[in-house]
């Protein structure tokens, strides 16, 4: 369907969940306090898609993205990699715990898919 609505109250702090949406997996994360911390110190302005963790996030503790490689668009694997936060199996892409590109061949950061939070317990994919 176009947009799906997701109950963030049942993901734990610092776990992962991966919904379907327009056949693509999303990934969300409910960040941990270290994580954020983490996520907003990167010296962003030197990485190879340099994006600030405040421009991929709405809410910091919510880390919202497609689950899709920017290299060939494997999916990802959640709590893994070099950097605290995902890797792609199929060449070895690492990305951070913001979904930013951090080593192999990825070119880009894992996309933001369009969202709203429609309360404080539920955000709406679409
Ligand atoms: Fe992910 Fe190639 S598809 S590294």
């Amino acid at each position: 369907q176009a947009k799906v609505e997701i109950d963030l109250a049942s993901i734990p702090v610092g776990k992962n969940v991966i919904v379907k949406w327009r056949g693509k997996p999303v990934f969300i994360r409910h960040r941990t306090k270290d994580e954020i911390k983490e996520a907003e110190d990167t010296d962003w302005q030197k990485l190879r898609d340099p994006q600030a963790d405040s421009d991929r996030v709405q809410k910091p503790e919510w880390l919202i993205m497609l689950g899709v490689c920017t290299h060939l668009g494997c999916v990802p694997i959640g709590e893994a990699g070099d950097f605290g936060g995902w890797f792609c199996p199929c060449h070895g892409s690492h990305y951070d715990i913001s979904g930013r590109a951090r080593k192999g061949p990825a070119p880009l950061n894992l996309e933001i898919p369009t969202y709203e939070f429609s309360s404080d317990e539920a955000v709406v994919i679409g």
